[in-house]
């Protein structure tokens, strides 16, 4: 399962410079035809509690969840302890290299609760934390 926050509905749209200008539907497309053996979700919302009631659903059954909380990555304590609270392993991805950008993005309420953490390799972030999963 990937699930995106904040904004992430308008990649393709939004400052392209740092998030390229593929739209994240297009993007899953691409995934889903790299990873044909995988049964590959998707979910987006904009609302911290909607993001949190998605990583309680699936998170004592799916196999894996892909997680880019976006903004909330580095203000939300609810949505670290909810990575903290499942069974299903997390692995957090951004698109950007937050670590090259404002000292705010440096911060991460998730990294410490996950298995692992990718970024700034654009899109190509999520394809590898699908391989992760493969990988064991
Ligand atoms: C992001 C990085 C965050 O700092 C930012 O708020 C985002 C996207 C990324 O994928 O690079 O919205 O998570």
């Amino acid at each position: 399962m990937i699930i995106n926050g904040p904004n992430l509905n308008l990649l393709g749209k939004r400052e392209p410079e740092v998030y390229g200008a593929t739209s994240f539907e297009e993007y899953f497309s691409h995934l889903q035809m790299t990873f044909r053996d995988v049964q590959l979700a998707y979910f987006q919302s904009n609302i911290e509690g909607e993001l949190i009631d998605k990583i309680q659903e699936v998170g004592f059954s799916y196999d894996g969840i892909i997680l880019n909380a976006a903004a909330y990555t580095h203000t939300s304590v609810g949505i670290g302890d909810a990575v903290k609270a499942i069974t299903t392993p997390v692995v957090e991805v951004h698109i950007s290299n937050t670590f090259k950008r404002e000292d705010f993005r440096h911060i991460s309420y998730i990294s410490a609760a996950a298995k692992g953490v990718i970024l700034g390799f654009g899109l190509k972030s999520y394809e590898l934390a699908v391989q992760s999963f493969l990988d064991g």
